[in-house]
């Protein structure tokens, strides 16, 4: 497919960076619509150095309406033709968790960014919107003790109630996107994704414990996103078209630990729990057939071949207490 002119939010996040990098490697124009510039928040990442930022407030309608309709870099002169709406907006900018604002603001500033986003897009004539949804929308994450799944593997059928405000703003951004895409006839695909993991982060503590403590990693399926394969979903979305309103849970094909099969695995930590099918050896629990199957993910990133097996965590085996 020809690439893309994209605007691009919250790309100058932990997630967003990486995911830019690979939309530029499958040839897209992006520009970044964040608080913070891109290009100073990521002088690791040369290639993103041309990748011009736009200071916008998502949360402020006007600030999202202006943004959105822009030339795709700074010229000096720009170019003879005027400013306009990009062909589609990846939407990730937001706050990644709760408690880091407080509550309040944590839905505020989802629920209105995804919704200033959405509107202005779908007004300004754009047909294809990605946005950023999470696995916390089943409710366990950030669930108030041990909750546990309703059946195995974990579908976009699930039904979702999740208790806390960052989840529930989650769900709320989906419900915003499926007024949306109704009412203009446009495609809007949610990604519902796991926790996310950066290149360098696969020896980490937490890839440490869910390798050797799977048990007391329920809390996030025993399923991951790699920020790269991440990438590779938005280009998916959006090389297809004429999908209208789409959930995709967007994880790894992968359980994060490789002790025994996946069903005997799950049988042997929730006995009770039913399983709608039988699932692949080491399929993760968080389902990612279906966007697999419409979108044509094809997982380039399997943790296996990046993590180092060691007896004790990182943090422990480097001499560090952490
Ligand atoms: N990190 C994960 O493991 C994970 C998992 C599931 C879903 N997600 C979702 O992916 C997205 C990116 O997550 P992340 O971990 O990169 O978060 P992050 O906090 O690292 O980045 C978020 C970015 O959004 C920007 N932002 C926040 N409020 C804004 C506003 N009002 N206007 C403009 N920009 C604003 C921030 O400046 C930041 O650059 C989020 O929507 C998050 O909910 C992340």
């Amino acid at each position: 497919m020809p690439g893309l002119r994209v605007a691009f939010t919250g790309g100058s996040g932990k997630v967003g960076r990486h995911v830019i990098k690979e939309l530029l490697h499958y040839g897209h124009q992006v520009i970044n619509l964040d608080l913070v510039d891109l290009a100073s928040s990521s002088t690791d990442m040369p290639e993103l150095k041309d990748v011009h930022t736009i200071k916008c407030d998502l949360t402020d309608s006007g600030q999202v309406f202006s943004s959105l309709n822009t030339h795709m870099k700074l010229g000096e002169p720009f170019s003879a033709e005027p400013p306009r709406p990009p062909d589609a907006v990846i939407h990730f900018a937001g706050i990644n968790k709760p408690m880091v604002v407080s509550d309040g603001e944590t839905f505020r500033i989802n629920v209105m960014g995804t919704h200033n986003v959405v509107e202005a897009a779908c007004k300004l004539g754009i047909k294809k919107i990605i946005i950023a949804s999470s696995i916390t929308v089943y409710g366990v994450a950030f669930g108030l003790g041990n909750l546990e799944y309703a059946s195995f593997p974990v579908t976009e059928e699930a039904d979702c109630n999740p208790t806390d405000p960052y989840a529930l703003s989650k769900l709320c951004g989906e419900r915003i996107a499926r007024s949306y895409a109704a009412k203009f006839g446009v495609d809007i695909y949610c990604l519902r994704i796991g926790r996310v993991f950066e290149p360098d982060e696969y020896n980490s503590d937490m890839f440490w414990g869910y390798v050797n403590e799977p048990e007391k990693w329920f809390q996030h399926g025993w399923s991951y996103a790699d920020a790269r394969d991440l990438g590779q979903m938005c280009h998916r979305g959006l090389a297809k078209s004429d999908l209208g309103f789409q959930i995709f849970n967007a994880v790894n094909d992968t359980r994060t630990n490789s002790e025994g099969d996946t069903n005997e695995f799950l049988r042997r930590l929730y006995p009770h729990i039913p399983h709608s099918r039988k699932m692949d050896e080491y399929e993760a629990p968080i389902s990612n057939s279906k966007i697999r199957l419409l979108l044509d993910f094809n997982e380039q990133h399997k943790w296996m071949a990046y993590y180092v097996a060691r007896l004790t965590r990182p943090s422990v085996s480097a001499g560090r207490v952490e």
